[in-house]
C-alpha cells in the first residue's frame, strides 16, 4: 500500500505541465508530465479511452482525433502545442444522448468488426463530411487512407460512411422543406 501511495506521488509531481483547451465542447484545466502526447494524455490524466493505442509510430491511424477541425495522429502531437484547441475524441461525436449518424451507420452496418479501429475512422470520417459532404467512395478511401483496419472490413466501413451521408442531408432536406413551406 505504501508502495502504491508512494507511485501516486511521484505521478503526479511529474504533472508539471498545464494547458486549458477545449474538449469535445468543453472548456477545460489539464496538467500533465511535459513530455506527454495528446493520446496518452487523453487517455491517462483524462480517462478517455476511444482513442485508441496502436504503433505510436503514425502508421496506424488507432490514435485519430480532430484539432480544430481536422484529423491528426494524437500519438505525434505534444499536448503541449493543444493549449487553447478545440480537441473532438470519439466520445464528443454524438450529442443530445444521440449516436453521430456515421456511428449508427456503423452500426446498422457492422462496419465496426473488432472496433479497435473504429474510432479513428469515425472522426477522420466526420472531418472529411465536415468539409465535403458529398464525397464519392475514392475520396472516401482517400480521407480513410491512413486508417489501418486489421479486421480487414474495408468495404463495409466505405458504405456505412456513404450511409451517413444520407442519413446527415435528410434532415437537412426536411429542414429546407419546412423552410420553404412557411
Ligand atoms: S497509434 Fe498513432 S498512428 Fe498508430
Ligand atoms: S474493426 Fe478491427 S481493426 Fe478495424
Amino acid at each position: 500500500m505504501k508502495d502504491a501511495n508512494l507511485q501516486l506521488v511521484t505521478i503526479e509531481s511529474r504533472k508539471t505541465s498545464q494547458i486549458r483547451f477545449h474538449l469535445n465542447g468543453e472548456e477545460l484545466d489539464v496538467s500533465f508530465a511535459p513530455y506527454k502526447t495528446l493520446l496518452e494524455v487523453l487517455r491517462e490524466d483524462l480517462n478517455l479511452t476511444g482513442t485508441k493505442h496502436g504503433c505510436e509510430l503514425g502508421e496506424c491511424g488507432a490514435c485519430a482525433v480532430l484539432v480544430d477541425g481536422k484529423a491528426v495522429l494524437s500519438c505525434l502531437v505534444l499536448a503541449l502545442e493543444c493549449g487553447g484547441k478545440n480537441v473532438l475524441t470519439v466520445e464528443g461525436l454524438g450529442a443530445d444522448g444521440k449516436l453521430h449518424p456515421l456511428q449508427d451507420a456503423f452500426a446498422d452496418l457492422g462496419a465496426a468488426q473488432c472496433g479497435y479501429c473504429t474510432p479513428g475512422i469515425l472522426v477522420t470520417a466526420k472531418a472529411l463530411l465536415d468539409h465535403t459532404p458529398s464525397p464519392n467512395r475514392d475520396q472516401i478511401r482517400e480521407a480513410l487512407s491512413g486508417n489501418l483496419c486489421r479486421c480487414t472490413g474495408y468495404l463495409q466501413i466505405f458504405e456505412a460512411v456513404e450511409a451517413a451521408i444520407l442519413k446527415i442531408a435528410e434532415p437537412r432536406q426536411s429542414e429546407t422543406a419546412e423552410q420553404a413551406a412557411k
